[in-house]
């Protein structure tokens, strides 16, 4: 089986390398999603069976300065995944890793079937680039919510904002399995519990702080990212 991994290089793209040994995995530097030749001239050389397109535009901040990027990275380079396939090779199964953040975060345990209203500009992108997806007939949408397994990246964790984590070596098991199955359109990854990102960032941090969204400025966050589903089984988080 050919597959592709774009966005190798990331959280989730290297434990997902590590599930698939032998796909093809260019890194940013020498593939641009952005790049329609480069894109094309990739499609047009191998065929491949399976692309899971995790390359994305990723910080909320950052997305909200620099709409243009955001857009350009997170829906022109997913539609410019989109087009190949449907150009060079239609029965490709494209798989394409969303976010919980689709989601308003005023409610909670979001399913495949909750309406999404996104809070921010990175998330209003990554639901633009669903809708992109869906152009595929064999398409997944994964929405989900992880951090890698490592010491936390910041001081403070948020004792406020909620989600059914999971760490992204279990996503990219998760992904692995989902493709394997025979389910298509969108389905939810998720861990079996809902805790604070506090909580979370406990787990492998024991000095973080507590913090709380008043203790934070920038662009509106999800405060509720729990997801729950509806179409396929729940991950510990271990
Ligand atoms: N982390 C989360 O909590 C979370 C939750 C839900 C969904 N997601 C989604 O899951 C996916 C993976 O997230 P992640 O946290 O693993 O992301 P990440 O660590 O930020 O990695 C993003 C990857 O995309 C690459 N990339 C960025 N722009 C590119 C471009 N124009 N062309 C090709 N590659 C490009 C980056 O390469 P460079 O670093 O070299 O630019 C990097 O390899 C994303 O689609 C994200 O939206 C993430």
């Amino acid at each position: 089986m050919t597959v592709l991994i774009t966005g190798v290089t990331g959280v989730l793209g290297s434990e997902l390398k590590k599930l698939f040994p032998n796909s093809i995995s260019p890194e940013h530097k020498d593939f641009d999603i952005c790049d329609k030749n480069q894109v094309n001239a990739l499609f047009n050389k191998e065929k491949f069976d399976l692309v899971i397109h995790t390359a994305a535009y990723t910080t909320v901040r950052g997305c909200e300065e620099n709409k243009e990027l955001a857009m350009k990275v997170n829906v022109e380079g997913t539609k410019n995944l989109v087009n190949a396939i449907l150009k060079f090779s239609p029965n490709t199964k494209f798989v394409y890793i969303s976010t919980a953040c689709v989601f308003d975060g005023h409610s909670e345990m979001y399913t495949e079937s909750s309406i999404p209203y996104p809070e921010n500009f990175y998330a209003l992108t990554k639901l633009l680039g669903e809708y992109e997806t869906q152009k595929i007939s064999n398409h997944i949408i994964l929405r989900t919510n992880f951090v890698g397994k490592k010491k936390w990246p910041y001081p403070g964790a948020f004792t406020d904002r909620f989600g059914t984590y999971i760490f992204a070596d279990k996503v990219a098991y998760g992904i692995k399995e989902i493709c394997e199955s025979n389910l298509e359109g969108i389905v939810h990854i998720v861990g079996d519990k809902k805790i604070s990102m506090f909580d979370l960032a406990k787990i492998t941090t024991s000095d973080v702080k507590p913090i709380t969204i008043n203790d934070y400025s920038g662009p509106k966050l999800t405060m509720d990212m729990s997801l729950d589903t509806i179409r396929w089984k729940k991950y510990s988080l271990d």
